[in-house]
């Protein structure tokens, strides 16, 4: 079919040579008449966007929700309105530290986006194959960036950088210890589980407000690469976990993830043994078991991966009635970010191109901006109060009122709180096999880490169980503090 189609310009005129630049003679210089030429070299010269700061190599795919059982006590959200209801979605993968064209088995973290096409608005759940993150302060964000991307003077990355940072905040060592761990490279983004880390709230029907956290547990089974298979694959192929992903679902192999939630009642925020608001922490499943809500099924490939997949943006501050927010600061800070990031990256009407844009009729006042294409809501008007009494706020989605408080400081939340207990728990519960794994990951990473950086390091896992230090200490040469 498409072949049929006569090529023109960008304003629709027949191009009548695409093979041949005009030129004076049949021997001499392009002439600047050639409008075409010059239509398709400043195209062209425009046809790289900004890369994401973060998580700019990633692949998606289209798929659907289901539930697959009755949480309507915890959350009026439509999209969990009762069991077998099933919602359109798209999910986003990456890795975070490299650049677009990075290669896909390097050991990170993996971004699990989700945009879920509910029919109140768009509910973003953005977040990560790691239940916690480095830190709790957003003010620490940028500075991550900095550590993990390119060193300024070289422009090569720089491990020391990497390794000084995390190690100068005790708090990252739980999400060290992961990365370090057999679960640091999936085999695949189709073998990993996906977390939307922060704690979040549900508000049900009768406005009562339950914390809560979200899992999607892997249907394929974890499985990960060791450093030696993912640098044979890199060697092979630097695109393979988007490949896995994209011939998965072109072969009719859909990959599918099942939802768990762990609620906590208002109430017990204030009496949990930890904060509940801190990301560096896990709720223990022992006290807030998981519980089974839903399947994620992915089943249709993009059409265009830069139109679908490059230009998707997500937002933690797209929730729905019935999910909100908590008062985790990182995800404060996060309900700014992400908008700001798409706005510089794709621009003020980044919510009308077509993967972001909600399925559900939407109206609202924002008007005008670069590449509006959705004719602005053409002479409706644009300013409220108005007398045709458009478009009216829906107070019925009130939230319940909040109790916070406490005095305005720039209080140190590192002062009495305990930053080894839970990656201790985590090194407890690996095999010998796992430990041995989990030391000689990290002594391959910090290859290139000065003497004092590794001291410290081996300090920060001594604390959190001494048979992890010992066994950093060992695989990294120095003494450890209990030898010492
Ligand atoms: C991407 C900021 C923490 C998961 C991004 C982007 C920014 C950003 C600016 C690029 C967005 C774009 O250009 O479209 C921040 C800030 C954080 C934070 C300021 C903390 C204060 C987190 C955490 C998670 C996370 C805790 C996971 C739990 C992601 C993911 C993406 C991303 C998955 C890629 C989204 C996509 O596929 O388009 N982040 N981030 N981030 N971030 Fe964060």
């Amino acid at each position: 079919m498409n072949e049929k189609k006569p090529l023109t310009t960008a304003a629709g005129a027949p191009v009548v040579d695409n093979f041949n630049v005009e030129t004076a003679g049949p021997r001499g210089p392009a002439l600047l008449q050639d409008v075409w030429l010059i239509e398709k070299l400043a195209h062209f010269d425009r046809e790289v966007i900004p890369e994401r700061r973060m998580h700019a190599k990633g692949a998606g795919a289209f798929g659907t929700f289901t539930v697959t059982r009755d949480i309507t006590q915890y959350t009026k959200a439509r999209i969990f309105s009762h069991v077998g209801k099933t919602t359109e979605m798209f999910a986003r993968f990456s890795t975070v530290a490299g650049e677009r064209g990075a290669a896909d088995a390097e050991r990170d973290i993996r971004g699990f986006a989700l945009k879920f096409y509910t029919e109140q608005g768009n509910w973003d759940l953005v977040g990560n194959n790691t239940p916690v993150f480095f830190f709790r302060d957003p003010l620490r964000f940028p500075d991550l960036n900095h550590a993990i991307k390119r060193d300024p003077r070289t422009g090569v990355r720089n491990p020391e950088s990497n390794w000084d940072f995390w190690t100068s905040l005790p708090e990252a060592l739980h999400q060290v210890t992961i990365v370090m761990s057999e679960r640091g490279i999936p085999r695949s983004y189709r073998h990993m589980h996906g977390f939307g880390s922060h704690t979040y709230s549900f508000i049900n029907a009768a406005n009562e407000r339950f914390w809560v956290k979200f899992t999607f547990k892997t249907r394929q089974g974890i499985e990960n690469l060791t450093d030696a298979e993912a640098t044979d694959l890199i060697g092979r192929d630097r695109e393979s976990h988007h490949r896995d992903l994209f011939d998965s679902i072109e072969q009719g192999q859909f990959p599918r993830w099942t939802l768990y939630v762990q609620i906590m009642p208002e109430a017990a925020a204030a009496t949990h043994p930890v904060n509940p608001f801190d990301l560096t922490k896990v709720w223990p499943h022992s006290d807030y078991p998981l519980m089974e809500v839903g399947e994620m099924e992915l089943n249709r490939n993009p059409q265009n991966y830069f139109a679908e997949v490059e230009q998707a943006s997500f937002t933690p501050a797209s929730v729905v009635p019935g999910i909100g927010f908590s008062p985790d600061r990182m995800l404060q800070a996060r309900l700014f970010s992400y908008g700001d990031a798409a706005r510089y990256r794709l621009g003020v009407n980044h919510h009308q191109i077509p993967v972001n844009a909600p399925k559900n009729p939407h109206n609202s006042y924002h008007r005008d901006g670069a590449m509006r294409t959705d004719g602005n809501h053409g002479a409706t008007p644009a300013y409220v109060p108005n007398s045709q009494g458009l478009w009216p706020e829906q107070p019925d989605f009130r939230e319940p009122p909040l109790a916070i408080g406490g005095s305005a400081a720039h209080w140190d939340h590192r002062v009495d709180d305990d930053h080894y207990e839970q990656p201790g728990n985590l090194f407890r519960m690996m095999s010998s096999e796992q430990r041995e794994v989990l030391f000689a990951n990290t002594a391959r990473a910090m290859e290139r880490v000065s003497l004092e950086v590794r001291e410290r390091h081996v300090a920060n896992c001594a604390k959190a169980d001494p048979a992890y230090g010992e066994g950093v200490a060992l695989a990294l040469g120095v003494t450890s503090p209990s030898a010492a």
